[in-house]
C-alpha cells in the first residue's frame, strides 16, 4: 500500500507520528508492505509554498491508495479576517479535487469511559451511530460574495450529489442497524426539500431500511437528550459539520473520534478533531482519534484482522489506564502522546501470534 502521510500543523505531526507508527508495526505483524510518503498541508504548507494544498501534494495523493490526515489549522490565520490564504483551504481543497463527498463519522462510547462525558451516564451507555455527512457541496462550496456591508454564501445543492451521498447512508444503514434518520431544515430551506424528496424517492428502493426524517434542530437536541435512537444519519456539509462536535461529546473527549472521507478519488483518514495549536509540542494531544483513523484504514481495504488488532489495542489501552490526560484522573496522566503510541505498539507486537487468528 501507498499511504500519503500529510501530519499539517498544531498537533498534527505528534498524534501523526503516533499514526504511522502503529501502522508499520500491524503491517510487520500481518507481513503487509506499506510505503509511506509525506506532504505538506495547511499553514506549514502556506509557510514553505504559499499555499495550503499545493499540487505536489495533490499529486502524491493522487498516486496513493489512501491518505492519513492529522490536522490544518493555526491561530494566527483565525484573528485576521483579512488574511487572503488560510489553513483550512488546504482541507477544503483537498476533500474537492480529490472528490470526497462522503464524510463518515462514526461516535461511540468506550466503557471505562462512562464518566467522561458531561452527559448522564445512563444516556450514553451504548450510544453508537454512525454520521455521513455530506463533504462537497452545500454553503462550503458554493457561490460567495462577501463585501463590508453585505455577504452570502449560497447553499447549493443538486439531485446527484444528494442521490449519491443518500446512497452511502442507506448502504451503511443496511449493514447496521437498518435505521437511517435523514437531517435537514425543509420547513425552511429550499436546498432541504430537495434532499427530503429525494430521500423519500429512493426510500422506496431500501425497504429494509427504516427511514425517518428530522429538522436538524431536533436532531441537535435528541443526540444528547436519546443518543441512542440514532444508527445512520445523513446529512448535508454544514449540518454534518456541528452535529458531529456535539456528537463528540457524546463519545467523552473529541480526542477518541476518527472519520473516513470517500469519493471518488483517493480516500482520506482523518480524526475529527482540529490542530490545537495550544498544545502543539507539549506531547499531551490524544493520538486516539488517529489511531482508529488507521483501523477505518485498514478496513476499508479488506484488512478486517488489522483493523481489529488495532481497536483492540486502543480498548486495551483504556482499559489499563494507559491515556493521555484528557481522559486521565482529574485531567492528569503519566502518559503523553508519545508514550501511549509507544503502548499500543508494544501491545500490537506482543499478541502479534494470537491476534492474527
Ligand atoms: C471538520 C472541520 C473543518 C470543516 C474545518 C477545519 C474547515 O471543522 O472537518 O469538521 O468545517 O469541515
Ligand atoms: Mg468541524
Amino acid at each position: 500500500m501507498k499511504i500519503a502521510v500529510l501530519p499539517g500543523d498544531g498537533i498534527g505531526p505528534e498524534i501523526s507520528k503516533v499514526g504511522v507508527e502503529v501502522m508499520k508495526t500491524v503491517a510487520d505483524v500481518f507481513g503487509l508492505k506499506i510505503d509511506f510518503r509525506y506532504g505538506l498541508a495547511g499553514a506549514s504548507a502556506i509557510e514553505a509554498v504559499g499555499d495550503p494544498f499545493p499540487e505536489e501534494t495533490y499529486l502524491l495523493c493522487k498516486d496513493s491508495d489512501a491518505v492519513l490526515f492529522s490536522a490544518v489549522g493555526d491561530p494566527k490565520f483565525d484573528n485576521d479576517p483579512a488574511a487572503r490564504v488560510r489553513p483550512e483551504q488546504g482541507l477544503l481543497a483537498m476533500r474537492k479535487k480529490l472528490g470526497l463527498f462522503a464524510n463518515i463519522r462514526p461516535i461511540q462510547t468506550f466503557p471505562g469511559l462512562l464518566d467522561k462525558s458531561p452527559l448522564k451516564e445512563e444516556i450514553v451507555r451504548d450510544a453508537d451511530f454512525v454520521c455521513v455527512r455530506e463533504l462537497t457541496g452545500g454553503m462550503y462550496f458554493g457561490e460567495k460574495f462577501e463585501s463590508d456591508d453585505k455577504a452570502y454564501d449560497t447553499n447549493v445543492y443538486t439531485r446527484k450529489e444528494i442521490e449519491r451521498i443518500l446512497k452511502v447512508g442507506f448502504q451503511l444503514a443496511q449493514r447496521r442497524r437498518k435505521h437511517l434518520t435523514v437531517v435537514d431544515k425543509a420547513n425552511v430551506l429550499a436546498s432541504s426539500r430537495l434532499w427530503r424528496k429525494v430521500a423519500q424517492e429512493m426510500e422506496k428502493d431500501y425497504p429494509d431500511v427504516q427511514t425517518d426524517y428530522m429538522f436538524v434542530d431536533n436532531a441537535a437536541m435528541r443526540m444528547i437528550q436519546d443518543p441512542r435512537f440514532f444508527d445512520v444519519m445523513v446529512t448535508e456539509n454544514t449540518f454534518g459539520d456541528i452535529l458531529t462536535d456535539e456528537a463528540s461529546v457524546v463519545s467523552g473527549s473529541m480526542g477518541l473520534l476518527p472519520s473516513s472521507s470517500i469519493g471518488e478519488s483517493t480516500p482520506v483518514f482523518e480524526p475529527i478533531h482540529g490542530s490545537w495549536p495550544q498544545a502543539k509540542g507539549l506531547d499531551i494531544a490524544n493520538p486516539l482519534a488517529q489511531v482508529l483513523s488507521v483501523a477505518m484504514l485498514f478496513e476499508h481495504f479488506g484488512h478486517v484482522k488489522e483493523g481489529e488488532l488495532v481497536r483492540k489495542a486502543v480498548a486495551a489501552s483504556l482499559e489499563a489506564g494507559v491515556t493521555t490526560p484528557d481522559l486521565g484522573k482529574d485531567g492528569k496522566s503519566d502518559y503523553g502522546t508519545q508514550a501511549v503510541g509507544k503502548w499500543l505498539c508494544e501491545f500490537i507486537s506482543s499478541c502479534a501470534a494470537s491476534c492474527k487468528e
